[in-house]
């Protein structure tokens, strides 16, 4: 694709089952929450009539069809173990979808990735300009905490100010936006182990944490009891990111909805360029197996959230 031209759809239809091996109910519990997710972006984001069209059109386009939604379901499964209601959950998990979106239309920019393609669409700087690209970021950014401290999220303010604390903490300097400049450092410094594992658990781990977390408040679970949780998204954060990276070295474009190739040819440092595909792959499966096992004081009630741990070495998008 030459660059400044407008790359055709890889996907005509973003509705298709998300996963091809997952268990029915993980597949089933994907395409609701993806369904909620979008009637959520829709309702929120009408287009006005007035000079800002655009920036909402951007927006849509960014937040509206594809992805897997990974992370509002996390949301659900996991306050679904603590009986919260419906409505609070929805507006959780899209607070915290509204930061990953915007994560990944400033992570496509030419001054970041510089990518064509997201969730088998244009990218929306190639869609709608850099400026509105820019800023369409920064109205998802805002949004998620306009969402968060709305009473309709929940009724006590304590509770609200817990879910805004961490995901502020989630999305800045020590969670996403820091492990993303590292993740740009990445491209011309040599990292050991240890710090590319701290750059994935910031740039990927902290927003999968927080996902959990706020399932974990949301249903009002004291903080000493959220050990276990806390370890299981510890430790599927890893492993995500680790699917990514060999996603983005092994996997197909048209299933993946995005460029791929792109870590190699940037130079970067990550789990595969120091431990080698196998040993990535064997690591990966590693942190799943121990993510399922902080799971062990949980019973049946936690198999959705066991099906995503393994959803995530399985997935091809
Ligand atoms: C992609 O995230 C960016 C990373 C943090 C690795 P996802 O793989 O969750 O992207 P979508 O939401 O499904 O498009
Ligand atoms: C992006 O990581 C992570 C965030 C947006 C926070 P990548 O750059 O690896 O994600 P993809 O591969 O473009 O989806
Ligand atoms: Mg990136
Ligand atoms: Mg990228
Ligand atoms: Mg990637």
């Amino acid at each position: 694709m030459p660059k400044g031209g407008r790359p055709a759809p890889l996907r005509s239809t973003p509705a298709d089952p998300p996963v091809t091996h997952a268990s029915l109910a993980l597949s089933a519990a994907l395409r609701e929450v993806s369904a909620e997710i979008d009637r959520r972006f829709d309702l929120l984001l009408p287009v006005p009539s007035d000079p800002r069209e655009d920036l909402y059109r951007a927006m849509r386009h960014a937040a509206i069809g594809g992805g897997k939604r990974l992370r509002p379901l996390l949301v659900f499964a996991t306050a679904r173990l603590f009986g919260v209601d419906h409505d609070p959950m929805g507006r959780v998990a899209t607070a915290i979808e509204c930061i990953h979106v915007y994560s990944l239309v400033h992570d496509d920019l030419p001054a970041m990735d510089d990518d064509d393609l997201r969730r088998g669409k244009p990218t929306v700087h190639k869609a709608y300009g850099e400026a509105a690209a820019i800023l369409a970021g920064d109205c998802l950014h805002a949004l998620a905490f306009e969402i968060l401290a709305h009473e309709e999220t929940h009724p006590d303010p304590f509770v609200r100010a817990e879910l805004i604390g961490e995901l502020a903490r989630a999305s800045g300097a020590g969670g996403m936006a820091g492990g993303q400049m590292m993740d740009l450092v990445a491209e011309h410094k040599s990292f050991d182990l240890p710090t590319v594992t701290r750059l994935q658990a910031m740039k990927t781990g902290a927003l999968i944490a927080c996902a959990v977390e706020a399932g974990a408040i949301l249903g009002r679970l004291a903080p000493e009891g959220r050990t276990g949780l806390r370890g299981y998204a510890h430790d599927l954060g890893l492993a995500f990111q680790i699917a990514d990276d060999i996603l983005d070295a092994t996997g197909d474009e048209e299933k993946a909805g995005k460029r791929l190739r792109k870590d190699g040819a940037a130079g970067k440092e990550t789990f595969l360029t120091l431990l080698g595909l196998d040993r990535a792959r064997e690591q990966a499966r590693m942190l799943v197996d121990q993510a399922v096992e902080h799971l062990r004081g949980y019973g049946a009630e936690a198999d959705l959230l066991r099906d995503i741990a393994r959803f995530v070495l399985e997935r091809d998008r």
